[in-house]
């Protein structure tokens, strides 16, 4: 519960040191929207303040029906079974729960409603002002323990809103919202840029241990992004000063560097005891420069393997905090140690040094972004992170920076998904047969996209439809396609040159997908049909038998005896010889009538020389002739 303005940090001990601008600082805060989907009256977008705890879902959404609880408004105390009056099933709507603020810590309310089966927590403001930051309690004010444990996102709503909300549950409606995180961190470009604002204190307390904890789990991942250039990190260190009146004070003095100029509190808040300030200011620029180094050596990522080197080789507890043992971590990371020694520069001078004057300047906040006043601080593409500081949960800030589709492959990793898949298989398409689904999870929530499957690529909306492409298609589950095997004999509907679709193949009809049903091709007369033919239909295909020891021939279905000739051949020969026969006949009686014909003509033509005859009566004769 804090809004930290922070003009005056004031230090134990009574030591004052002032962050660098001592005017008002800016503390932004982080929103999200909230969609009400139903009922009608409420539709609409609203706004909502993201917590600083939990796991808010980065670049996806989350969609569920909002419950408050019968009693325990406040959810300051444990849920008993019958206080939420709807449970979430597996499969059913997750529940948002709707408690009151006040009375407790908001990290305990979220923590109630987490073990009461929220699936996230609204937290109704209590008077009417602009949305503030949930934040965790102050250090030892709380068991740290259950904080960490917090998953479920939370958000503070407005007084108006959730009254509304109220009154609509009151009446029996059942009120849909979505919470979208889409929008939280800008992605202006290929490239997320990131800010880790640290400490090498660790002697802080839990503070502390959450930070150098967060910087060895997040190392491995961080440096992928970085090496892989998805990423520009840089990490800073937060620095006060003294005021000028008491720059000889033995608190100054002790807690120090560069006459007054950077300072840091005493890491056991005693100035008799352990370390100073001043050696904590000393190793955070150690730790500056490192990255300074490294970064111009063109290898920043290795800020990561020198800080989490440093805190398990040199700890305060062992007394190791020393330049000594700093300096063997940073040789045996291999970055150059001179150029890392010119950087500190020499602490005792009153001189600037150019690399924490950067930092001072870096601590005020500009655009979107607030002033840095607390460890730790991240900040992703200029918006402060609200959140747990845990590995996947700032993984998925870091992914939602992205464009969608141009994140990189670490992004869509099962460890930070969302597992919408599990539930309905995120009502993508799905072929439970043969194990094959279009849902994919992602940090953005699911999506729904025909799988490719060794080498198969499927086509299709990939909500309702996806099927096998291309060659070899029909290698994956048939192509989709029918196909069935009996008595050692299969058949499919899958044809692999056909670029899509499923064909019933010969003998078969159907629709090829699903089924594929054997024709009855003796019943239906489509073969088989001679009369001495003896139809058994099989499956897929028929068998032809002949009576009288006759054999089937299959192209022209008819049966043929043995010995070469059928009785069908026989008849069909004797027709062909006797028309044959009667043909030759037939042309040789025109032959012959015709040669008489000639011959009378020719005789006639000769008498014709040597009498007169009727030459009437010869055309005449001639044309009647040539008509027949
Ligand atoms: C928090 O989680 C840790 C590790 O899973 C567990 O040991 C601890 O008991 C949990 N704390 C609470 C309050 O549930
Ligand atoms: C790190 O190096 C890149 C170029 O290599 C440069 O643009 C960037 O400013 C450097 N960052 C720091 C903090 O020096
Ligand atoms: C289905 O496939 C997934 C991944 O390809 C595998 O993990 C799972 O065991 C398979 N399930 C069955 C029933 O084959």
């Amino acid at each position: 519960m804090k809004e930290k303005s922070a003009p005056l940090m004031v230090v134990s001990l009574m030591m004052i040191m002032m962050i660098i601008r001592p005017c008002l600082g800016r503390f932004v805060v982080e929103k999200n929207n909230l969609k009400v989907t139903s009922p009608d009256s409420l539709k609409g977008v609203y706004e909502c303040a993201i917590g600083n705890f939990g796991v808010p879902q980065y670049g996806g959404t989350m969609g569920g029906i909002v419950v408050f609880p019968k009693s325990n408004e406040k959810a300051c105390k444990t849920f008993s079974d019958d206080e939420i009056p709807y449970k979430s099933k597996p499969g059913g709507h997750p529940i948002f729960l709707l408690v009151d603020r006040g009375e407790c810590y908001f990290t305990l309310k979220a923590w109630n409603a987490q073990t009461g089966g929220a699936a996230a927590v609204l937290v109704e403001d209590d008077r009417i002002e602009p949305l503030i930051t949930m934040d965790t309690p102050e250090e030892g004010a709380a068991q740290d323990d259950y904080v960490q444990n917090i998953t479920i996102p939370s958000a503070l709503i407005s007084k108006a809103l959730g009254d509304k909300i109220k009154k609509a549950v009151k009446n029996g409606e059942v009120v849909h919202i979505s919470l979208d995180w889409r929008e939280t961190v800008p992605h202006p470009d290929e490239r997320v840029e990131y800010e880790f604002w640290t400490n090498s204190n660790d002697e802080c307390g839990p503070k502390c241990d959450a930070q150098i904890e967060f910087v060895k789990e997040f190392k491995g991942a961080a440096q992928i992004l970085e090496k892989k250039g998805y990423t520009r990190f840089t990490p800073h260190y937060i620095t006060w000063y003294c005021p000028e009146a008491f720059i000889l004070s033995r608190q100054c003095t002790t807690q120090c560097i560069n006459r007054g100029r950077y300072c840091a509190p005493d890491p056991e808040q005693d100035f008799s005891v352990g370390y100073d300030g001043k050696d904590v200011v000393l190793q955070n620029l150690r730790q500056a420069c490192f990255f300074k180094v490294a970064n111009d050596s063109g290898k920043p990522w290795l800020w990561w393997d020198y800080v989490s080197d440093f805190a398990i080789r040199c700890p305060m507890r062992a007394k190791r905090f020393t330049k000594e043992c700093a300096d063997r971590v940073i040789r045996s990371l291999g970055v150059d140690l001179k150029k890392v020694d010119e950087c500190i520069g020499d602490p005792d001078a009153d001189v600037e040094n150019p690399v924490l004057k950067a930092e001072q300047e870096a601590q005020i906040g500009h655009d979107t972004r607030g002033d840095v006043t607390m460890l730790p601080t991240l900040i992703v593409n200029n918006r402060q992170y609200r959140g747990k500081l845990a590995r996947n949960a700032v993984l998925k800030a870091i992914c939602a920076g992205f464009e969608e589709t141009t994140e990189p492959s670490l992004c869509l990793t099962p460890d930070i998904e969302t597992n919408e898949c599990l539930e309905n298989n995120g009502g993508c398409w799905q072929d439970k047969h043969a194990n094959l689904t279009a849902c994919r999870d992602t940090f953005r929530g699911r999506v729904c996209e025909c799988p490719t499957v060794q080498g198969v690529k499927f086509v299709g909306d990939g909500y309702v439809h996806c099927e096998a492409s291309g060659l070899f298609r029909c290698k994956i589950n048939n192509g989709g396609c029918w196909q069935d095997t009996r008595g050692g004999r299969t058949y499919s509907a899958c044809v692999d040159e056909h670029t899509h679709g499923c064909k019933c193949p010969p003998g078969f009809r159907g629709d090829g997908v699903r089924s594929c049903e054997d024709i009855d091709e003796c019943k239906e007369k489509v073969a088989c049909q001679c009369p001495e033919c003896n139809c058994k239909n099989t499956w897929g295909s028929y068998e032809c038998s002949c009576k009288n020891g006759l054999l089937y021939m299959q192209e022209h279905d008819i049966c043929i005896s043995k010995d070469g000739s059928s009785r069908v051949g026989w008849a069909f020969i004797w027709v062909i010889t006797l028309g044959l026969a009667a043909a030759g006949l037939g042309a040789y009686v025109v032959y012959k009538y015709r040669i008489r014909r000639y011959m009378d003509s020719e005789i006639r033509a000769i008498m014709a020389q040597y009498m007169p005859l009727d030459s009437n009566v010869e055309i005449a004769g001639h044309d009647s002739h040539e008509s027949i």
